[in-house]
């Protein structure tokens, strides 16, 4: 979700503005992705790097993921089920303060039973981290390291390989998202900072999926 400074450097607001934004965009975008039958949508919130950003950003956009983990009455009315990727609490590098641990976990616990989509946070994720863990875990197991056991070790095994990568805001990296799961992906550019990313962007990403996998 990129872009959220420069939407706000646009209108002369601080970065903490676009952030704010942002999250306002995603719960919007969420309902968009409901309406299009989409099964999983996967967000890059926050990564193993962001924490080099300036305390009082890192600090406002902390309370911007309690936030989003907070909206279980939204969640619920649409059914959806919410999910987090990430760099597991316990794990030594991990950074995740106590109380944004705690609104993942309400947030997973309370909208577990819906069964409409799936939407799944990247807070404090790496892609390359992900796979360190994965692999280390596959060599320890008993068929070794193979492409199975590598999936079979990811943060999330079930979460479905990604049909369409959307970066936003100019960009044209892939920046250490999904590495593993997004071998097969579609890429989708665009020019649009997060915050205005709306059903038409969510659409056009769509069209590149052939037979709808999403
Ligand atoms: C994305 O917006 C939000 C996070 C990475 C947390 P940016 O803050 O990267 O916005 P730009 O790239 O400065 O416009
Ligand atoms: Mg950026």
């Amino acid at each position: 979700m990129d872009g959220n400074g420069r939407w706000a450097a646009a209108r002369d607001l601080p970065r903490t503005d676009g952030h704010t934004e942002g999250e306002e965009n995603l719960a919007r975008l969420v309902r968009i992705a409901v309406q299009r039958d989409i099964s999983h949508l996967t967000v890059f919130g926050f990564s193993t790097e962001n924490w080099r950003r300036p305390r009082p950003e890192v600090r406002h956009i902390l309370g911007l993921h309690e936030k989003l983990f907070g909206r279980v009455a939204e969640l619920n009315e649409l059914d959806v089920r919410i999910q987090w990727i990430g760099r597991p609490f316990d794990s030594r590098e991990a950074r995740t303060p106590k109380y944004v641990q705690r609104a993942i976990r309400k947030a997973i616990a309370d909208t577990a039973h819906n069964t409409g989509m799936t939407l799944t946070v990247a807070f404090d994720y790496g892609g390359r981290a992900e796979l360190v863990q994965a692999v280390e875990e596959a060599r320890r197991s008993p068929t070794g390291i193979t492409p199975d056991s590598i999936s079979e070790h990811l943060y999330l095994p079930d979460l479905p390989p990604v049909a369409v990568l959307v970066r936003t805001s100019g960009e044209r990296r892939v920046s250490n998202f999904l590495l593993w799961q997004s071998a097969g992906a579609a890429l989708h550019f665009t020019e649009t900072p997060w915050p205005d990313f709306g059903a038409a962007e969510l659409d056009a990403a769509l069209a590149l999926v052939p037979a709808r996998s999403v």
